[in-house]
């Protein structure tokens, strides 16, 4: 078809998506790209249309109209099960875990294969991937994020509190090989402690070249991490740009923060 002709270069880009819900438009017309390696905060008010475009991007429902591209290729007829594939992984906003799953079972159920070894070496040990199960491995954790968790390794995910579920899903996300990582309020709910070891995580995988975009209402962890913003308001984009640029806008400012 005509539009793969012109695949957008980059990680992940997304061209001129709508989408309606019961007559109602969600998202109008939203394009932008990003490259890969760097961390987009997706910042707007409640309502804007973030998490709807978290989903579309991921495949979780389709868009009306428009168009998602995954490392130049178009994956807009594609499942979620087929952009996990293609290296695409995300969390959502509210755990969506199997209830009656171990730790254990669930990471391994997201594992694709070996993950990346240099990235979490002894992650992928504890987690029983890579170069096999060892829970000797747990003393030496790196991902202090995880560790919660993995003290919990045979609990079911039902008996995890609601911030332990959310760090469920980021072992999930980390159990792929995936290269475009999606993060939806994953720091929303978890105590102070938590949000700098989750925000550590995230930097840690993108200085090992992941692409990350994260929807995050915390503008001080958006300052801290991301390279750049896309605000989003009503469904379009407002403003799109280096991080400090977008977030010391005058009309950005009135209206995510004035009301
Ligand atoms: N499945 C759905 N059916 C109908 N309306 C929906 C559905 N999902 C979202 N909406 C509506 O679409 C709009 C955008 O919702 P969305 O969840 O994308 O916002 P958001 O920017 O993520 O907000 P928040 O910051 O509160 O998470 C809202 O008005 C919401 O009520
Ligand atoms: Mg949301």
């Amino acid at each position: 078809m005509a539009h793969t002709m012109h695949a957008p270069a980059g990680a992940l880009a997304v061209k001129q998506v709508h989408k309606n819900f019961s007559g109602i438009r969600v998202l109008n017309g939203v394009s932008f790209n990003v490259s890969p390696g760097t961390i987009t905060a997706l910042v707007g008010s409640n309502g804007a249309g973030k998490s709807t475009l978290i989903n579309i991007m991921a495949g979780v429902f389709p868009a009306d109209q428009g168009q998602v591209y995954v490392n130049g290729l178009d994956v807009t007829a594609k499942s979620m099960h087929e952009r996990v594939a293609v290296g695409f992984m995300r969390t959502f906003q509210h755990p969506r875990v199997f209830h009656s799953f171990s730790v254990a079972r669930s990471i391994r159920l997201a594992s694709t294969g070996p993950s990346d070894e240099r990235l979490f070496p002894s992650v992928c040990r504890a987690l029983g991937i890579g170069s096999g199960p060892d829970k000797g491995g747990l003393s030496e954790l790196d991902v202090p994020a995880l560790s919660s968790i993995i003290e919990k390794w045979e609990s079911k995910a039902d008996n995890l509190s609601y911030g332990e579920q959310k760090l469920l899903m980021l072992a999930q996300v980390l159990a792929t090989k995936a290269s475009v990582l999606l993060f939806d309020e994953l720091c929303a709910g978890l105590e102070p402690d938590l949000v700098d070891k989750v925000r550590n995580c995230m930097r840690q995988l993108s200085q090992a070249g992941k692409t990350i975009v994260f929807v995050e209402h915390n503008l001080a962890l958006v300052k801290e991490l991301a390279d750049r913003v896309v605000f989003l308001h009503q469904g379009q984009i407002f403003r799109e740009g280096p991080t400090d640029e977008v977030l010391q806008d005058a009309k950005v400012i009135e209206l995510y923060l004035g009301h």
